[in-house]
């Protein structure tokens, strides 16, 4: 398990690396690249972005190619984009509809990006470990998703 203080700094981080860019691309790769780099044991770390209304495209992401269009409702990202609830799948293979783009992937978070009421994003984490993301995990992936949505999405 992740130390608490790895966590904040992390956050921190997030919040360091985006304050003065405008940028939206360039500050969601870097949170990308960010959490990829420093959180342990995962093997994808990345953004769909909302196109249209109700299908999530393929963003700025760390690890293999994955696949870049999944509606609202379907796969662990879809139902979070949907439901705008916050997704902790300790084991993806025994979640119904769960969109396997890289069979190496066993633990997935993903959370919603919220900006005034509307899903305007994702922000997915995978790994390869059954049981890896804590709730304090998932909690603060939630936290770098509520930096995401203080983003400009206009250019989204
Ligand atoms: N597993 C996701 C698909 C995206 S990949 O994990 C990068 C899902 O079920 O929505």
């Amino acid at each position: 398990m992740q130390a608490v203080s790895v966590r904040d700094d992390i956050v921190t981080q997030c919040e360091a690396i985006t304050t003065g860019e405008s940028d939206l691309i360039a500050n969601l790769a870097n949170i990308s690249a960010l959490i990829f780099d420093q959180f342990e044991d995962i093997n994808w770390a990345g953004f769909y972005l909302t196109r249209g209304e109700r299908e999530l495209v393929l963003g700025p992401f760390q690890g293999k190619v994955a696949c870049v269009r999944i509606p609202f409702g379907q796969g662990v990202c879809g139902v979070a984009a949907d439901s705008q609830t916050l997704q902790h799948v300790h084991d993806v293979h025994e979640f119904s509809g769960h969109i396997a783009c890289d069979a190496a992937s066993n633990a997935e978070v993903v959370a919603p990006i919220i900006v005034d009421g509307k899903t305007v994003g994702v922000f997915d984490i995978d790994s390869p470990s059954v049981g890896r993301f804590s709730a304090e995990d998932a909690e603060m992936f939630a936290r770098i998703a509520a930096i995401c949505a203080t983003f400009n999405w206009n250019q989204a």
